[in-house]
């Protein structure tokens, strides 16, 4: 098992850009998380492996955005670990909920979320097709719907 420590990234200037946008092409997206979210980083000694932006919603309601880990550090459980951090961190916050959202293409994130205890609250349908140009297909399936997630904390 591989050891991390993760920790809040509270300045701009140590933000992983290229991790960030591994997770959402959206220059302004990104930007707009990271203005109004907490980022966190995950280590490997001193080199970042994995990031994570926790955004506030709704009263006593925070989302998971953003969350990615380095290509070559994929598929070690590293991801599993920022997953169980952010559910933990939000407890800790005193939030009653924790939102994620992923495209219906996301078999691996799927299954990541539902294996630390996400469920299903709803599909928004045709979300990708209305918010990008380009058609995205990850794992030989179209992305069109943003499944939406939830875990009462
Ligand atoms: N079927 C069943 N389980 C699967 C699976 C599949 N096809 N693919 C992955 N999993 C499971 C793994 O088995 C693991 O569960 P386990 O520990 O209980 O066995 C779980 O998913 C998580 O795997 P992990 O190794 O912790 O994930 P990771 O470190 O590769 O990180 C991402 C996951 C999504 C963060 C990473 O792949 C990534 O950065 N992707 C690009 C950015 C991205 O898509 N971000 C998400 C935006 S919604």
């Amino acid at each position: 098992m591989i050891d991390i420590s993760i920790r809040e990234l509270k300045n701009k200037t140590e933000l992983p850009y290229n991790l960030l946008f591994l997770a959402d092409d959206s220059k302004d997206a990104v930007e707009d998380y990271i203005n109004r979210g907490t980022c966190y980083g995950a280590y490997i000694g001193q080199t970042i492996v994995g990031v994570y932006v926790l955004l506030k919603t709704r009263p006593f309601t925070v989302e998971l955005v953003n969350i990615a880990v380095k290509k070559e550090y994929q598929n070690k459980g590293i991801g599993k670990k920022m997953v169980l951090d952010a559910i933990n961190r939000a407890k800790i916050g005193n939030f009653k909920v924790l939102d994620v959202g992923t495209g219906n293409c996301g078999i691996h994130q799927l299954a990541l979320y539902q294996k630390c205890g996400f469920r299903i609250t709803h599909v928004d349908r045709d979300f990708f097709k209305r918010h990008f140009d380009e058609k995205i297909i990850e794992n030989g399936i179209e992305c069109l719907d943003m499944i939406r997630m939830r875990i009462e904390l």
